[in-house]
């Protein structure tokens, strides 16, 4: 696809619902007695095979464009797939399937697309066996696909070495299963959506500083989900009204919640003009509606415990310090390495080709901003925030730019170009 500056960023967008929330609702609607149902529910490739794997274990889900209703079997209700699951492109499916797989009487294969079997599953597999589950890599590589054969599992305080919330996720969800009480600490916090959703749904999860516990064998009931807008897709909007001088965006009921807004803090920090209206909450979820004024943008160094709270927003950040004045560092994110793509080494390619002084650093990059920066042909490696961060880099270079691969936005925002184009005026 050709981009490029047509005219300032203008009028208002409600995105797409949050990813990681609604993979949520329909795992935890499954696992629930009666019906949940989804409002706002993101239609993207990822959540989609959330579902698809769900119904191959007999849940009856019904999907109606962004309003799902899932008919829950409660925590024993799952039956074994007749075969290999796919979670396609989705790392949170495999990882948080798994330690639902782990707490089943059955056994089960789960796999996904080329870019899933390469990330590490170990960081799953580790935890998984301390409780006793059966899970193995088939190919004995630490990746996918996993081979589950679930039972008997024994609640453990499991030392997380990274802040994932994928990793923290699949532990409490095994623990639903466990004999006892089971526990993650993380080195630093990350996302609390499996705590605050499985609590909403009648689980008992407590959480203190960077340890979330959960008591095992809850009864789970059915819930309405309201999904607010994903801050991860808001991102890429938020980023094109800063850069494309005049523009003026609102963007409708976007999650705030405080362990995913660590882009906007970095914004600001930057001296972005960005004003939150409307402040409220969809279900345990904070929520508001995000006004976005352009600004001349300065670096920043972004490092530390902000890092998991913006973690999937840093390729659109790095795009941000390309067109800031002065240097912009990134730190302490090795995370990105073992994202869709090695999200360091994609993004530093790309942004070489569009002209910007950035150098690859073992945990992050190093971006001299304030360069003028021209149109290039940037090699996605298929990952939807690749391909979403330089289609914002295109509105502010000079000269079009060749996005490769572009279709990969289906993971998390297939209407995204159209999205962009509307507020085009
Ligand atoms: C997610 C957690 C994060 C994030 C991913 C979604 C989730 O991954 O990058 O896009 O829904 O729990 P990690 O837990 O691997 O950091």
């Amino acid at each position: 696809m050709i981009l490029k500056y047509t005219a300032p960023l203008k009028g208002e967008l409600s995105v797409p619902g949050d990813k990681s929330i609604s993979h949520r609702s329909v795992m935890f609607g499954a696992l629930s007695e009666g019906l949940t149902e989804v409002d706002n529910f993101l239609t993207g490739a990822d959540c989609l095979s959330t579902i698809s794997c769900f119904r191959q274990m007999g849940i009856d889900i019904v999907q109606e464009g962004t309003h799902v209703k899932i008919y829950g079997k409660g925590l024993h209700g799952l039956k074994a797939p007749g075969t290999i699951l796919d979670a396609g492109n989705s790392g949170t499916t495999v990882r948080l399937m798994s330690g639902i797989l782990a707490g089943q009487p059955f056994r089960s294969v789960i796999t996904g697309d080329a870019s899933i079997q390469k990330r590490p599953m170990k960081r799953i597999m580790t935890p998984l066996t301390m409780m006793h589950a059966d899970i193995s890599s088939i190919r004995q590589n630490g990746c996918a696909p996993l081979e589950i054969g679930g039972g008997n599992l024994q609640g453990i305080h499991y030392e997380s070495p990274v802040a994932s919330a994928q990793v923290k996720s699949c532990v409490l969800l095994a623990g639903l299963y466990a004999e006892g009480i089971t526990k993650v600490t993380e080195p630093v916090i990350s996302r609390n959506h499996s705590e605050l959703m499985l609590r909403y749904f009648g689980a008992d999860v407590r959480t203190e500083g960077t340890t979330a516990s959960i008591v095992p064998n809850p009864r789970l009931i059915g819930q309405k989900v309201n999904v607010p807008g994903d801050i991860s897709s808001a991102a890429y909007f938020i980023a094109a009204a800063l850069l494309v001088p005049n523009s003026e965006v609102l963007l409708r009921n976007v999650g705030i919640n405080p362990t995913r807004d660590g882009m906007l803090r970095v914004c600001k920090a930057m001296g972005a003009d960005i004003t939150f209206v409307n402040e409220n909450r969809s279900g345990a979820e904070p929520c508001a509606d995000i006004l976005i004024r352009s600004s001349n943008l300065k670096g920043a160094t972004i490092e530390g415990e902000i890092i998991p709270t913006l973690i999937d927003e840093l390729p659109v950040i790095a795009v941000l310090g390309a067109f800031a004045q002065g240097t912009t560092v990134i730190r302490d994110a090795a995370e990105l390495k073992v994202k869709e793509s090695d999200r360091i080494a994609v993004m530093t390619e790309n942004l070489s080709r569009i002209g910007c002084d950035v150098q690859a650093t073992k945990d992050g990059m190093v971006i001299r901003g304030g360069k003028p920066l021209h149109g290039a042909v940037i090699d996605t490696k298929k990952d939807h925030r690749i391909a979403m961060s330089f289609a914002v880099a295109a509105l502010a270079c000079e000269g079009e730019m060749d996005i490769r691969d572009d279709d990969c936005v289906k993971i998390s925002y297939p209407d995204f170009y159209k999205d962009l184009h509307a507020l085009e005026q």
